[in-house]
């Protein structure tokens, strides 16, 4: 056989943290980027953005073609700053906007769309730079990036969540009571977890987190053993 000398670059390292909303996923994946100084995709936020232009722009919401051109075409960029990151969309701070659970609806109920999916799909992966990415969402292991060097799938009881989130609501401001944010939280994992295309679900390779009764420094200081666990320090 001749040898090309063809040197087969490998891609950066990711670790991946996918779970249902309210489990803290977001806070540790930013703990953990922090920590690696890796860079940091919160896909949800990708698909609340387009929720946002859905709702703007009265756009159909059953219109899986005109949402995926949208997503296709989606400019979104994410800025990190000492209180976490903005997020922007055509230049413009969205970051609280893409907060309200009305977004986190309209996001829900597009991200059913296979073709809103696989348009998003390219964006995410562009993520992937060196020195490492830590990416949270809901099929960041499964789909995105099956290949990561970590996957962690968090859990925790729909009571807590709920209370988490109204929580981290009530620190932005947002108006909502903690009986319409169980029964959105209910809705929204129903529809994420019986979805055809890549549904919320474990990959077989991840590690289980229950942090229902955790804290966040609990859960971070259990997630960095796992890192330095796989070499990735
Ligand atoms: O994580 P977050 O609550 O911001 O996500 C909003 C919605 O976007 C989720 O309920 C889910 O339907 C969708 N989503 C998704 N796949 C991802 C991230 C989010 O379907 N990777």
């Amino acid at each position: 056989m001749i040898d090309v000398g063809l040197k087969i670059q490998s891609s950066p390292a990711v670790i991946t943290i996918d779970g249902p909303s309210g489990t803290g996923k977001g806070t540790i994946a930013r703990a953990i980027s922090n920590w690696l100084g890796w860079h940091l995709l919160d896909s949800g936020a990708l698909y609340r953005v387009l929720g946002l232009v859905v709702r703007r722009d009265r756009l159909d919401i059953s219109d899986e073609d005109q949402i995926a051109s949208v997503a296709s075409n989606l400019d979104v960029s994410f800025v990190g700053v000492e209180e976490g990151t903005k997020v922007y969309h055509d230049g413009l701070d969205c970051t609280l906007a893409i907060r309200t659970e009305e977004c986190g609806i309209v996001a829900s109920r597009i991200a059913v769309f296979p073709a809103v999916r696989k348009a998003l799909l390219s964006k995410q992966h562009d993520f992937r730079l060196s020195p490492g990415l830590v990416a949270d969402g809901r099929d960041m292991g499964t789909v995105v990036f099956p290949d990561a060097d970590l996957q962690i799938f968090m859990t925790a009881s729909a009571e807590e969540r709920a209370r988490r989130r109204h929580n981290q609501l009530k620190g932005n401001e947002i108006c909502a009571s903690l009986a319409d944010l169980s029964r959105d939280i209910k809705e929204r994992d129903e529809r994420d977890v019986t979805r055809e295309q890549s549904p919320l679900k474990p990959s077989q390779a991840a590690v289980i987190l229950d942090t229902t009764a955790m804290s966040i420094e609990e859960v971070t200081d259990k997630v960095k053993i796992l890192v330095r666990k796989r070499g990735l320090t």
